[in-house]
């Protein structure tokens, strides 16, 4: 896939092997994971597999995660994602934008511009027609952004798998 965004300050890209080190180290942060999942920061090994499964996501749908790289330092930065929600099964058929920083660069709006992009990128490209955003209920930084986004929240409700209390955020096109 050689999809490629560009907007003031990042380039949006799918993921390649060699973003393992940089997204590793992200992954591996605490105070980044601390919201997602069951809020335990993810080791090497599990950061491996969710590029190979991006990459395949890209390959046999067209759209999935996008890497985000800084433009000035070609660092990669983070991600702006498509994806299935399946941990949500209750707001099912859905694809969730989402959105993940490296911890020095927080504070500078590169979550709302990188998922921007992306957002821009599934309703006028891929031609979806509504996305939603799942966000731990505590997790003000990410409910800012879904704000900024101009979207709205749906429904609060709870993850099963992990037992977390959430807001679903939705945004039609
Ligand atoms: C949520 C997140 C992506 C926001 O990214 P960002 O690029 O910093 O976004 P913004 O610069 O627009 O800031 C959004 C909000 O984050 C908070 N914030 C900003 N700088 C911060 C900092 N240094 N420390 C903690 N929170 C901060 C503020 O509430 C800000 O809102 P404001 O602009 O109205 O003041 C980022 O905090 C992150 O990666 N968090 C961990 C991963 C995560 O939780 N992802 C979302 C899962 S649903």
């Amino acid at each position: 896939m050689s999809v490629e965004l560009k907007t003031e300050r990042l380039i949006l890209r799918p993921f390649a092997e060699a973003d393992l080190e940089a997204f590793a180290a992200i992954n591996a942060d605490p105070e980044v994971m601390r919201y997602i999942g069951d809020g335990k920061p993810r080791d090497r090994e599990a950061t491996r597999e969710g590029i190979v499964k991006s990459r395949r996501a890209w390959d046999e749908q067209g759209w999935g995660t996008f890497a985000v790289v800084e433009t000035d330092t070609s660092d990669l930065v983070g991600f702006a994602a498509l994806a299935v929600p399946n941990f949500l099964p209750e707001i099912l058929p859905v694809v969730e934008v989402g959105w993940r920083i490296a911890r020095d660069r927080w504070g500078k709006g590169y979550a709302p511009e990188a998922a921007r992009a992306a957002i821009g990128f599934a309703f006028n490209d891929i031609g979806m027609t509504r996305l939603v955003s799942c966000i731990h209920r505590d997790n003000t930084a990410s409910i800012r952004v879904a704000e900024k986004l101009g979207m709205t929240l749906e429904r609060e409700t709870t993850v099963p798998e992990v037992n977390v209390p959430c807001k679903v955020y939705e945004l039609n096109r």
